[in-house]
């Protein structure tokens, strides 16, 4: 069948099969260096995306439901002001976290301070079980959690003054 959807903002058409997962249909549709799917089954994140504004795995994710949907890669997500929050969350409280799962863990934060702008450390700790990660430390990734939604509530705080 043929699906259509947006991805990354780019109107996008393509040939599925039933059975097909979604990640691997997006690979094959450009370059996304953040999809390295590996545990296919809910765990790694490295296949992470939002679909209308969703957090999903892609692994997961039969690729016919991504029909009529805009799914955003880290890719597409990068290049947005919220990143960039997140990333300095990290930065300050020294969480970077290594190549594997560093761009599951920035998508993961960013739909938590999507739908909680002010997470308590609960909501932290319940989103962190989205990547499984064996060597971040929980208590400074909640302090980078903290820190990237103070930095984007005053970003946005600010502009809804002007
Ligand atoms: S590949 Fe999807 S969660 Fe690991
Ligand atoms: S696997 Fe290394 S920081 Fe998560």
């Amino acid at each position: 069948m043929t699906i259509d959807f947006v991805l990354n903002g780019k109107p996008q058409k393509t040939q599925i099969r039933s059975g097909d997962r979604l990640v691997y249909v997006l690979q094959k549709l450009g370059d996304f260096p953040s999809l390295i799917p590996d545990c296919l089954g809910g765990n790694c994140g490295r296949c992470l995306v939002f679909m209308d504004g969703r957090l999903i795995y892609s692994c997961l994710t039969p690729a016919f439901k991504a029909k009529g949907s805009s799914i955003v890669t880290y890719e597409g997500f990068s290049a947005t002001e919220d990143c960039k929050d997140i990333i300095y969350g990290l930065k300050q409280a020294s969480a970077f976290p290594c190549n594997f799962c560093r761009k599951a863990k920035i998508m993961m934060i960013a739909d938590l301070l999507k739908r909680i702008p002010l997470p308590e450390e609960t909501d932290i700790m319940e989103q962190m079980s989205i990547v499984s990660c064996p060597c971040t430390d929980p208590v400074s990734l909640a302090k980078a959690v903290l820190l990237s939604a103070e930095c984007r509530n005053k970003r946005k705080f600010k502009r809804a003054d002007k």
